[in-house]
């Protein structure tokens, strides 16, 4: 079975979950896009969708489901979104789509998050996925440095390498930049989290700690619930 069947696996399943009358968190990347199409196919009454990017939004717009935002809906049932990587108790790297700060909102204004993936991205440890940091574009390479030094601390010796795509910088649905830290190994995402976050010019990063509740893993035979 490809990764993509398992990953439309893990989103139609989660879709079983969503109930009519929900408002649900609509995550970004592929798989999440396998659930959001599920979702539509379900047709369900009353339900109001949070997107975490544009590019949710539009692929749900034209399904017909119908687009809420934080501000008009800011509690969320239910989020489903898809990860980089799963490691130990639902740690999640998750940023690979540029969306990671949407998306960390609307996982944090939700009552419950599951986290729909392939078999590969289930890991040991975190890192081996580059980290992606959301950095303001105003002195970025100020930013990157403390971002650098914070990495050293952490026995990361790679500097975060700024996200570049055909035309130049790649920008986030919220106008910042992307710096993706090859860390290798994650040792303590916890204080590796809390570091980065205290860096001024770090808007947000991809690691997703405590955030998922459970998680459904397309495999070869099916799906595979793991609860935290
Ligand atoms: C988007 O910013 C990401 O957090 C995605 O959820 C993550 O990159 C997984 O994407 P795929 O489902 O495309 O692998």
């Amino acid at each position: 079975m490809s990764a993509d069947d398992q990953k439309r696996h893990a989103g139609e399943a989660a879709a079983l979950r969503v109930e009519a009358g929900m408002v649900v968190g609509l995550g970004t990347g592929s798989t999440a896009a396998w659930f959001v199409k599920a979702l539509a196919a379900r047709n369900l009454t009353g339900l109001r969708c949070v997107p975490t990017s544009e590019a949710t939004a539009e692929l749900a717009r034209e399904l017909g489901l119908t687009l809420s935002t934080l501000e008009d809906t800011p509690r969320i049932d239910l989020t489903v979104d898809g990860a980089d990587e799963i490691g130990p108790g639902l740690a999640l790297i998750k940023g690979g789509g540029a969306a990671l700060l949407r998306e960390k909102l609307v996982w944090e204004a939700s009552t419950r998050c599951i986290v729909i993936a392939d078999t590969a991205k289930v890991v040991k440890t975190l890192g081996a996925f580059a980290l992606p940091i959301e950095v303001v574009a105003f002195g970025h390479k100020t930013t990157a440095n403390r971002i650098a030094d914070v990495l050293a601390d952490h026995d990361i010796a790679m500097p975060a390498r700024v996200r570049m795509a055909e035309r130049g910088l790649v920008r986030t649905d919220g106008g910042n930049l992307i710096y993706d830290a090859r860390c290798g190994v994650i040792h303590d995402p916890v204080r590796l989290a809390d570091d980065l976050k205290l860096i001024t010019g770090v808007v947000e990063h991809g690691l997703f700690l405590d955030l998922a509740d459970e998680a459904i893993i397309g495999t070869e035979t099916g799906v595979e619930a793991r609860v935290l």
